[in-house]
């Protein structure tokens, strides 16, 4: 099977390396070729280490790099059957793309776009053939995050979501189907872990290292909500959080946080910048401006229940909508962000009434919508 990939950035070589890896032919195009040179150096070296690791062959390390081939036109995606565009996150300049290689591939060629936040459905509108396109959503670094998110959009022809699904599967991913509706799944249900946390921290209750401690301790998260956010980079997580309340036409339950965008502005951005909530400047394990976060079991259960109370409600208000069926809104957050356990599964676990409960709490201390809870939460 012959793939495209256009864009050579992080998510473009590594999910060029997937489809190698499964033995796909595939064809890289990065409009700065530059890029493409210097993922392929790095990508030697992934598997110079993969090697190294004795986790595949020096041969199949070799085929690999060889299935990808270095494209300096688009004009060498003719022969594609499948194309997955991994450019700027940007939907004008992803519509010239698609624009441009609907001239160049077969009436066949399905196109796809790994956009984190843009409509599946607007991109293909400005096809000439939409029933063709759909969404192929991969988490980073896409050699290791098992997941991928599916998403057809409303003009996707039937069953391409199915053929795509078993596409991944055969790649050794975790697909899982979502709908077309701002953040997919993932990026969608997980905004209150982000976000409360950055509530708690604003309101003066906790501080990131309680809320990390409480988040690991209680919830056995391998990362709480502001190491992740230092990983991930704050910028990006930011603006994910502003392009989700934006398409919910500001809906207050993904407020952004004042605090992040201070944060933002002064690049304080966790690891690439050397210090964010955490300070990387000695190291790269976050090293704590607090020493003392001895906190009591009574402030650790409030952290905890906060927040997890609104991941909860977020996962039944997605099941509600029909965004995904149960089984991929568990393994969405299990194989997309690590999450020790299913949202729902979790609800079952602490009880739908006590999740409730606290949800009422809080909406009667603030008067706030934020706190609004789903319609199927009260009757889970
Ligand atoms: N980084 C992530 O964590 C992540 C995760 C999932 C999805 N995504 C999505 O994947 C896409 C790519 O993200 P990334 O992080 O790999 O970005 P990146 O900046 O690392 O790479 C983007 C690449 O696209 C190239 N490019 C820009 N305009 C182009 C054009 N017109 N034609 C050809 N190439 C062009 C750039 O030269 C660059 O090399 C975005 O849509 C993003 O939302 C990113």
């Amino acid at each position: 099977m012959n793939i495209g990939i256009i864009g050579s950035g992080t998510m473009g070589i590594g999910i060029a390396q997937v489809a190698a890896t499964s033995g796909c032919e595939v064809f890289l195009y990065d409009a700065n070729s530059a890029q493409t040179e210097k993922s392929l150096e790095g990508l030697q070296k992934v598997l110079a280490r993969l090697v190294e690791k004795q986790k595949i062959t020096q041969e199949s390390s070799e085929n690999i790099f060889n299935r990808i081939k270095f494209s300096t036109e688009l004009s060498d995606f003719k022969d594609c059957d499948l194309v997955i565009e991994a450019i700027v996150e940007n939907k004008e300049i992803k519509t010239k793309v698609f624009q441009q290689l609907e001239e160049i591939v077969s009436d066949e060629c399905v196109i796809s776009s790994n956009t984190s936040s843009i409509s599946i459905t607007s991109l293909s509108a400005e096809l000439k053939n939409p029933a063709r396109f759909i969404g192929i959503h991969f988490f980073n670094p896409a050699p290791l995050m098992p997941l991928v998110e599916v998403i057809p959009g409303l003009l996707t022809k039937e069953n391409l979501a199915a053929e795509i699904y078993s596409l991944m599967e055969s790649w050794g991913k975790i697909p899982v189907i979502a709908k077309d509706v701002s953040g997919f799944i993932v990026n969608r249900i997980a905004r209150p872990f982000y976000g409360e946390a950055l509530r708690l921290v604003e309101e003066n209750i906790a501080t990131p290292e309680q809320i990390d401690e409480a988040m690991r301790s209680l919830g056995n998260f391998k990362m709480g909500p502001f190491e992740l956010m230092d990983l991930i980079g704050i910028d990006i997580n930011f603006s994910v959080t502003k392009t989700v309340y934006a398409d919910y036409f500001y809906d207050p339950k993904y407020k952004p946080s004042l605090l992040q965008q201070r944060m933002a502005e002064a690049k304080l951005l966790g690891r690439k910048t050397g210090k964010g909530f955490y300070d990387y400047s000695e190291s790269q394990e976050p090293r704590s401006k607090n020493k003392d976060i001895e906190q009591n079991n009574e402030v650790r259960e409030m952290i905890f229940m906060r927040i997890i109370s609104m991941l909860v409600n977020e996962a039944v208000e997605a099941k509600r909508l029909g965004i995904a069926n149960d089984e991929d809104l568990e393994l969405a957050v299990q194989k997309g962000v690590n999450y020790p356990k299913g949202l729902l599964a979790w609800g079952i676990e602490i009880g739908f009434d006590k999740i409730s409960a606290t949800l009422q709490n809080l909406y009667e201390e603030y008067q706030e919508e934020r706190y609004r809870q789903s319609p199927l939460l009260k009757k889970m």
